[in-house]
């Protein structure tokens, strides 16, 4: 952003005030913190309860990086299974649970008719859950995210980081800074569920999607 106000290429439109620089920055902060640890916390969760998973993974991460080795992003990015298995766990838990979109003009879809004004909720949760679009949708099971089955995903049912124009901006980011920290972590540690455990887990109805409860689980080094 302070490139781009120092850029001399800037005709086309207005480089960013000193206000707005430090407005997106407090926006980034508040739209990808909470989002991220949230994100993390629920596939730790769905990993210390789907042991198997969390093994292959282990065993994906100890392929690409002997010996504990330092990660490197390119690396990061190709380990299919960790994609799979964050692809999925945000197919269960996106951290946005619904999107909205204000309606520019009147439209009618299959005879309804949005005026225009109406503000339009894209509930993601609900797409993410749907018996009609997901084989057992309530299972967590990052096969369906395999090379074979990912090219036949719908992107208007599956949207943890929205669609359009305006979809989240730190979805890289964001991706990559999970992936990371599950490789970190799960290279020292193994999850498993414990007394304090909340199995099912509940959620909150906070726009955030939240457990209910606080997640619990005993870290055992490796
Ligand atoms: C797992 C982590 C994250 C998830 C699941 C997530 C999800 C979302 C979703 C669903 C939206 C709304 C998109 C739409 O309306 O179509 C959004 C918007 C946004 N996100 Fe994220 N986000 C994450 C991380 C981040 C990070 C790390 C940043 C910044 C560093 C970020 C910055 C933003 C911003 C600025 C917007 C508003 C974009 C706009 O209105 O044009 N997000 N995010």
């Amino acid at each position: 952003m302070i490139n781009s106000q120092n850029s001399k290429k800037v005709t086309a439109h207005k480089a960013l005030t000193d206000q707005e620089v430090v407005a997106q920055m407090v926006n980034f902060g508040l739209a990808g913190y909470e989002t991220t640890t949230n994100s993390l916390s629920f596939t730790i969760y769905l990993l210390a309860t789907h042991p198997n998973v969390q093994l292959k993974l282990q065993q994906e991460i100890d392929s690409t990086f002997p010996n504990e080795a330092q990660p490197t992003y390119d690396a990061l990015m190709q380990m299919e299974y960790l994609d799979m298995v964050v692809t999925e766990s945000l197919r269960l838990y996106p951290a946005t649970g619904r999107l909205d979109r204000v309606c520019k003009k009147d439209v009618e879809i299959n005879g309804l008719l949005i005026p225009k004004g109406t503000v339009v909720v894209i509930p993601i949760l609900v797409l993410h859950k749907d018996p009609e679009l997901w084989t057992k949708p309530e299972d967590f099971c990052p096969e369906r995210f395999s090379g074979a089955n990912k090219n036949s995903i719908n992107p208007y049912v599956y949207m943890p980081f929205g669609a359009g124009p305006r979809n989240c901006i730190g979805m890289r980011f964001a991706l990559m800074n999970l992936k990371l920290a599950l490789v970190k972590i799960l290279q020292n540690f193994t999850f498993k569920p414990c007394e304090e455990t909340q199995i099912p887990m509940k959620l909150s109805n906070q726009a955030v999607l939240q457990p209910e409860k606080p997640i619990v689980l005993k870290a055992e080094p490796r």
